[in-house]
């Protein structure tokens, strides 16, 4: 019953968020970089996060916050209720291409995934779920995908791995149907809950990940760090996340070699 609750008041949380981005999309940007000429933060980067935040503050005031933007980029641990936004993915694709971004949030509870939400801002389609509660776009249940082989499906990648084929990368590719490179985590985790792609190789900070993940995991998908290990949840690291039988493939033939 308070996980009903709490579902609605995020859904609705987004909805508002979206409606301002979308209200603006064509307006003058305020653009900064953060650690070069690509890793960019706006305004509307900025503004959603704080009203994000401000939502759960005054809801849920006890509850703790790790988000991509100042302020909020560190938390010591994920013990207690934890809430991990990232108010736009794929800023690149935002400021470049006004559409490809998302809106995601992920509840979290001593470490495990509660409920995931990743809102497709321009296409007006969200994917969401909770632990048990199975996956939906937007009031439609979807069906989890076949557990197809690596050579069976597309791969989402990260782009400079696979450019400077980074963990095998390009011999993993290789092996898929073909390698898709979206610019956004969320548009990726979305087209493996589609059924659309095997699996999505990067390098990604927890809020680009958390709020997928709980969607992924019910849906049997495995995922872990570049060899295997758990994720750390703090700072960037490389990630994979596919099917049973490619992800296996994966960590077995190329990168626990
Ligand atoms: C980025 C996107 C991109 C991924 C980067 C992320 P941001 O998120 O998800 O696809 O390759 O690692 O940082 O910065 O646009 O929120
Ligand atoms: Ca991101
Ligand atoms: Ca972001």
């Amino acid at each position: 019953m308070i996980q009903q609750v709490m579902i609605k008041e995020v859904k609705e949380w987004i909805y508002a968020a979206a409606e301002k981005i979308r209200a603006s999309i064509d307006a003058e940007l305020s653009i900064a970089q953060k650690s070069g000429r690509t890793d960019l933060v706006t305004n509307i980067d900025q503004e959603t996060q704080a009203f994000l935040i401000g939502k759960i503050k005054e809801r849920y005031p006890k509850d703790r916050i790790l988000a991509e933007e100042e302020g909020y980029s560190e938390l010591d641990s994920l013990q207690g209720r934890v809430w991990i936004i990232d108010p736009i993915d794929g800023t690149l694709n935002f400021v470049l291409e006004r559409e490809n971004f998302c809106i995601m949030i992920g509840f979290y509870e001593n470490g495990i995934g509660q409920l995931g939400f990743i809102y497709d801002v321009m296409q007006d389609e969200l994917f969401w779920g909770g632990k048990g509660l199975g996956v939906y776009k937007n009031e439609a249940a979807l069906l989890p995908p076949a557990n197809l082989t690596l050579s069976e499906g597309l791969l989402g990648m990260n782009a400079y791995m696979y450019g400077k084929n980074i963990h095998s990368a390009w011999e993993i590719g290789h092996e898929s149907m073909g390698v898709r490179v979206s610019g956004c985590a969320g548009l990726e985790i979305i087209a493996m809950l589609k059924g659309n792609h095997i699996g999505y190789l990067s390098n990604l900070s927890p809020w680009d990940y958390a709020p997928g993940l709980v969607l992924l995991e019910e849906f049997g998908f495995k995922y872990a760090g570049i060899n295997g290990q758990n994720l750390r949840f703090s700072g960037r690291e490389y990630f994979l996340a596919a099917t049973p039988k490619a992800f296996d493939t994966i960590q077995e033939k190329y990168l626990n070699v």
